[in-house]
């Protein structure tokens, strides 16, 4: 299993969809799954019944998806923040995809689809969740000003070398 983690805008689901090609695995998406299983957009989710439902559906369909057959899963860009699931990402191979903060509001602001760029703390969401994405980390790369099939590449590249240890 390739996990790709990192803030939204980081390029997840763009590079995540690349590399499936370039390794024949299938592409899974948490956020479509989850989805999918509601019914209803994630948006409609948090509006209804707040982040904490989401949240909760979230971490079980991760929990669920890494049981699963190995695939190449995007995560949405909060999922870190749940211990039990960076716990269950110390199985997998996980790729951190790191944008800085003005690139990735650049890449994505505006997006309605994405109520968390509603929070008016945005920064310290992200400068909080920089330490989660790096416990869980196998490998990191930077995706600022680089094309997705570079950054693909890249991750492609770093697969094939040893996985260095991490302390969770
Ligand atoms: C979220 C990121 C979104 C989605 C939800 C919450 C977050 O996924 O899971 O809107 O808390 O950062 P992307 O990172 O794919 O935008």
């Amino acid at each position: 299993m390739i996990v790709l983690v990192g803030f939204m805008g980081a390029g997840k689901t763009t590079v995540g969809r690349l590399l499936s090609g370039q390794l024949g695995l299938p592409f899974i998406d948490a956020d479509a799954v989850i989805e999918e299983r509601a019914g209803h957009p994630v948006s409609k989710i948090f509006a209804d019944h707040g982040e904490q439902a989401f949240r909760a559906a979230e971490h079980e369909t991760i929990a669920g998806l890494l049981n699963g057959p190995p695939a190449v899963l995007a995560l949405g860009g909060g999922a870190v923040e749940d211990a039990r699931t960076r716990r269950l990402l110390l199985a997998a191979d996980v790729v951190y995809l790191h944008v800085r903060y003005d690139g990735a509001v650049a890449r994505v602001g505006g997006d309605d689809g994405r109520p968390m760029l509603r929070r008016p703390d945005l920064p310290t969401v992200y400068a909080d969740r920089l330490a989660a994405y790096e416990a869980v980390a196998t490998h990191t790369v930077s995706t600022d000003g680089r094309e997705p099939a570079d950054v693909c590449r890249d991750i492609v590249g770093r697969l094939g070398s040893a996985v260095p240890p991490r302390t969770g």
